[in-house]
């Protein structure tokens, strides 16, 4: 009960601090904001223990953030030199992820905010990830065209407030980060997939035509066509003993993947009379991505908000700028929140 009436002295504040907490993957990380000012980011990962077994291995992962949980978050306190008592709101990632890596983060958050008395705030991973360009641009304000790719989502949509979003179009299968980790395999690169794909395109040329997904009406994406064709053409390549570059079929596919997300962010800001296309989620860290959608915001006078690279993979800080809008909104967790390991984006059309 004195945890409850404590929480509501800390609502309402204008510019909270927020401690954010994420641990969905293989990323331990935690961050601390003040209102939409960053001021400590830490990201502890396993990627490189995951890598040696060409995955993450979700029980390697749990124990992984028990070992780093701490150091994570007091680094994180520390390197934003505040006290442990100027902390307003404790926001932390429940779901999506991996459920024995999720509870590490959520138990921890859970008995931090109860300790220091301040609110709970469960946040949804992937509208963090749409939530970080709020961070890498200060002035940013709804109604914008989100642009989300991640490795469980890909979609375009219409950030109509800070708590209301229309989905224009998205995945009817695979997601464009799952087609990068897809294609690496074929590749025989190492995880993770996506940054490995980038490395060796650099090399090739994309002079492989591989299909465009959904030149169609709407703003939904394919990307299982274009997995089957990149396993195809090697295949074929293999069986027929005919050498073929992997560069060349690496950076090709990345034109396939990539130049169709740019083509429907900005159709869709057209269409919508936005001015601004905000984009989140690990594959816009990708350079051919983030170089090609920013040519076309350009020549179409477009405003583009493109979080740095470190914000686009997993981290803290994303998580801290979705608990600033839950927070700003008034919605707090009770302690009883669980982890939810699938969390829909939502239906097609107003959330
Ligand atoms: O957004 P994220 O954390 O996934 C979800 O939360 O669902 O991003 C992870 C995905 C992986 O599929 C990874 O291969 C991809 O983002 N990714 C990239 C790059 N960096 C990460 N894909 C393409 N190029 C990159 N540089
Ligand atoms: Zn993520």
């Amino acid at each position: 009960m004195a945890y409850q009436k404590e929480c509501l002295l800390r609502a309402g504040k204008k510019e909270p601090v927020i401690l954010g907490i994420e641990s969905s993957c293989d990323e331990t990380a935690a961050a601390i904001i003040r209102g939409r000012e960053l001021l400590s980011n830490v990201v502890l990962s396993s990627a490189t223990e995951q890598a040696k077994y060409g995955g993450v291995v979700p029980e390697i992962a749990s124990r992984a953030h028990t070992d780093a949980i701490d150091e994570a978050v007091l680094s994180a306190i520390e390197q934003a030199k505040i006290q442990k008592s100027e902390i307003d709101a404790v926001a932390v990632t429940y779901g999506a992820g991996l459920a024995g890596a999720l509870l590490v983060g959520l138990s921890f958050a859970k008995a931090f905010a109860f300790s220091l008395n301040v609110p709970l705030i469960a946040v949804n991973h992937i509208r963090g990830h749409m939530a970080a360009a709020y961070l890498a641009d200060k002035t940013l304000e709804p109604p914008y065209i989100t642009l989300l790719a991640s490795g469980g989502h890909t979609a375009i949509l219409y950030t109509k407030t800070y708590t209301e979003f229309e989905i224009l179009g998205s995945t009817r299968d695979d997601a464009a980060g799952e087609a990068f980790d897809k294609a690496a395999r074929v590749l025989s690169l190492p995880y993770p997939g996506g940054p490995n794909v980038e490395k060796l395109a650099r090399e090739g040329k994309a002079d492989i035509a591989f299909p465009k997904m959904f030149s169609g009406n709407g703003f939904d994406f394919s990307y299982s066509g274009l997995k089957t064709a990149v396993i195809n053409y090697c295949h074929t390549k293999e069986q027929k003993g005919e050498p073929y570059s992997r560069a060349d079929v690496a950076a090709s596919f990345q034109c396939a993947a990539c130049d169709v997300l740019c083509e429907r962010a900005v159709e869709a800001a057209k269409q919508k009379n936005c001015d601004t296309i905000a984009a989140g989620g690990g594959v816009i860290a990708n350079g051919y991505l983030r170089e090609e959608l920013t040519k076309r915001c350009e020549k179409e006078k477009i405003r583009l908000v493109l979080p740095e690279k470190k914000y686009c993979t997993d981290n803290a800080a994303m998580i801290a700028a979705e608990g600033l809008i839950q927070y700003s909104a008034g919605n707090f967790s009770p302690l009883s929140v669980n982890a939810c390991a699938h969390i829909p984006l939502g239906k097609k059309g107003k959330q």
